[in-house]
């Protein structure tokens, strides 16, 4: 861990261009990363804050492929908009680049370039699924086909949604190409390779014995990777969008996404700063990457390993990782539309970034995941934010506006409760600071908030709005005491805060944010002249509320409703094409579940004809011996196939409804075994 960094460098995870930015992104990284690097600029350390949108990845060619649009449109629409949605709610970069641009291709080719010069990578052929039709290597995601384990027809071959099995497009049976419906065949290609394996020893030195401060979730997660054992990783891929591998004989072949996007921080770098390699190459620097806990092994297995190869790269200092924020007890889903998009939340609750700001904060996923629900966002605003916050912020200012015309007035002699109250203040900021620097943002709003929480007492003990028919000359001492620490509030909440603080800056006529000047009790001098005070915060009702809770009982209804109704009927075939199917009646003699999967039994039927065996998907469902001896329908002449190294003669039928419920369809009485069905 640096101590006294020269510079800071804060890279937040650039967000991929093919769809809008919701609450879980900015709870997970963009939050967090702009608290800090605000309190840094606050504090007057140097620092840039660096994101920009990832525009490569064979989902924008897909997502541009469905639309008959670019893969340049689809990031130039995303791009605009999400750079947009950053700005609106204070998120403070200091560029938001980009992975098309020129400059990023430049980077990216010339830190491939100076690996592959080094001889780094190592080159592999191996066999992969083409379309002949297209010309064109297949991605995993270019195909579908059937699931072996649930027998969804719409597997895609890295992943089958139904039954979430990750997969490898030679699983998938019967598999056809996304882009021309035809039959892949498998084709020799040649890649490059980052040997991950030969960096074992000194990634295990440089995480596990150098950086025993990261967080835990961090840790634990490159613990388990490097535990495992790692393997070269793939950083070329066959495809038309992305940057070209910068070799001869490369062509028709780009950088993988992960191997070029987390260069792009470099990129951005470089187009902000002639002086950018001070930030990437002097010791000096602290280099903190903020994202969310997907995204850790890129950054901290992958990438460090990619600029230890260059070699005259830092590293990064930590890379404190978030885990996942979900929306009213379900994971937040953008297929499903199960979010609160940010353009959407700011239709609903216009000027009230901070409310979200704050909530979001108060509510991250630091440790552990963590739920967003409506009803605490409210309860968050209306008990905490109007009624601690902007409750004593409100008094201490009326009431100096109403007892004092708005000048600040004298403190006089002050009592041992005043001397508490104001030693608290410089004490609370220390708290405020070091769980920033530890990363640690909700303790840290939680010690800024209790400066607000002490005023509140202060005011509603001391009860200067009695005392004021008596005792005037003690309400100018209590009223100090309260400006003092609203201005302190102003400087200590700004990076939580920003649009709320700036105000609360202008009702006081000040615009100190200076993080040194925060913990002083002298911030505004007596006689200093405050604004007529405005609310700083609203009272959300339960009606605004109501309204965001059905939007999404609505989308949960919807999604139901999609996916209730049974599928649509397939195109009609020949009797001939029927009758090409030899379906029997079978007996199950044996059932054994396929060591090492969750979902696969392997059955030995008899025929009638002969003894077969047939893997299937269904141990889920039914245990092994529950099925010895049941009669079922076989289709017998599907050409046999390979699943998990066991030759599969044959498929079971089984009905399934859209909850994935599955049945046997048997003979309603016992036949002979093989008897036809048709
Ligand atoms: N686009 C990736 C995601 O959203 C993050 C990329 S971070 C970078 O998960 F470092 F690669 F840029
Ligand atoms: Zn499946």
């Amino acid at each position: 861990m640096i101590k006294n960094p020269a510079r800071y460098l804060v890279t937040s995870a650039l967000p991929y261009a093919n769809g809008p930015i919701h609450i879980g992104h900015l709870a997970g990284v963009y939050i967090p990363s702009d608290i800090y690097t605000r309190f840094l600029r606050s504090a007057g350390r140097e620092v840039i804050h660096i994101c920009g949108s990832d525009e490569h990845g064979v989902p924008i060619t897909l997502k541009a492929r469905n639309e008959g649009i670019t893969p340049q449109e689809v990031v130039d629409r995303y791009h605009a908009i999400n750079k947009k949605a950053f700005e609106d709610f204070g998120i403070t970069f200091d560029i938001y680049s980009r992975t098309s641009s020129e400059i990023h291709y430049e980077t990216a080719s010339e830190f491939f370039r100076q690996l592959y010069d080094k001889d780094i990578f190592i080159e592999k052929s191996s066999n992969q699924y083409y379309d002949e039709e297209a010309a064109c290597f297949l991605a995993d995601r270019y195909i579908t086909g059937t699931c072996p384990h649930c027998g969804n027809e719409n597997a895609y071959g890295d992943q089958c949604e139904k039954c979430g099995t990750s997969l490898n497009a030679t699983d998938l049976i019967n598999p056809r190409s996304v882009i021309s419906g035809s039959k892949p065949v498998m084709k020799e290609t040649r890649h490059w390779f980052l040997p991950l394996d030969k960096y074992e020893g000194w990634l295990r030195q440089w995480i596990l014995e150098d950086h025993t401060e990261w967080k835990s979730n961090v840790y634990g997660q490159c613990k388990s990777w490097l535990d495992a054992g790692l393997q070269p990783r793939a950083v070329s891929r066959d495809l038309d969008w992305g940057v070209p591998v910068p070799v001869e004989g490369a062509e028709g072949k780009v950088l993988y996404v992960w191997f070029d996007a987390p260069i792009g921080y470099i990129s951005a770098t470089r187009e902000l700063t002639p002086e950018w390699e001070k930030y990437w190459k002097d010791p000096e620097t602290k280099m903190v990457h903020f994202i969310g806990k997907d995204n850790i092994v890129f950054h901290c297995i992958i990438f460090p390993t990619m600029l230890r190869a260059e070699g005259s790269y830092i590293l990064p200092d930590n890379v404190p990782a978030n885990e996942f924020l979900n929306l009213e007890n379900d994971k937040i889903s953008t297929s499903r539309n199960w979010a609160v998009w940010l353009h959407e939340y700011l239709q609903n609750f216009p000027g009230q970034q901070d409310v979200l700001r704050y909530t979001l904060c108060a509510n991250a996923p630091e440790a552990k995941d963590n739920d967003f629900t409506w009803k605490d966002f409210q309860a968050r605003n209306n008990n905490e934010l109007v009624a601690v916050l902007g409750n004593f912020v409100n008094r201490a200012l009326v009431l100096t506006d109403k007892y004092f015309n708005g000048s600040v007035p004298a403190r006089g002699a002050t009592d041992e409760y005043d001397r508490e109250v104001l030693s608290q203040i410089s004490l609370l900021k220390e708290k405020v600071e070091t769980a920033l620097e530890g990363y640690r943002f909700r303790e840290a709003l939680k010690e800024a908030m209790n400066l607000a929480r002490l005023g509140n007492k202060y005011l509603a003990d001391t009860e200067p709005w009695k005392v004021i028919k008596n005792d005037p000359e003690r309400v100018k001492t209590i009223l100090n005491i309260s400006l003092q620490i609203t201005a302190n509030l102003a400087i200590i909440l700004d990076p939580f805060l920003p649009f709320s603080m700036e105000r609360l800056r202008e009702g006081i006529n000040s615009n100190e944010s200076r993080w040194s000047m925060a913990g002083s009790d002298s911030l505004l001098p007596e006689g200093h002249s405050i604004n007529t005070p405005s609310l700083l915060f609203r009272k959300i009702e339960d009606d605004e509320i109501e309204r965001e809770v059905k939007r999404l009982l609505q989308t949960k209804k919807d999604n139901e409703d999609n996916s209730s109704s049974a599928s649509p009927a397939k195109e009609n075939i020949t009797f001939d094409d029927f009758s090409r199917l030899d379906i029997r009646t079978a007996t199950i003699t044996e059932a054994v579940k396929v060591p090492k999967t969750k979902k696969l039994l392997k059955l030995t039927l008899d025929t009638g004809i002969d003894h077969r065996t047939v893997v299937s998907g269904i141990a889920e469902y039914f245990e092994p011996e529950a099925i010895v001896g049941r009669q079922v329908a076989l289709v017998i002449n599907l050409a046999p196939r390979e699943i998990k190294g066991i030759e599969s003669q044959g498929m079971i039928l089984m009905a399934e409804d859209k909850d994935g419920k599955l049945v046997f369809v048997q003979p309603s009485d016992r036949v002979t075994d093989g008897s036809e069905i048709r």
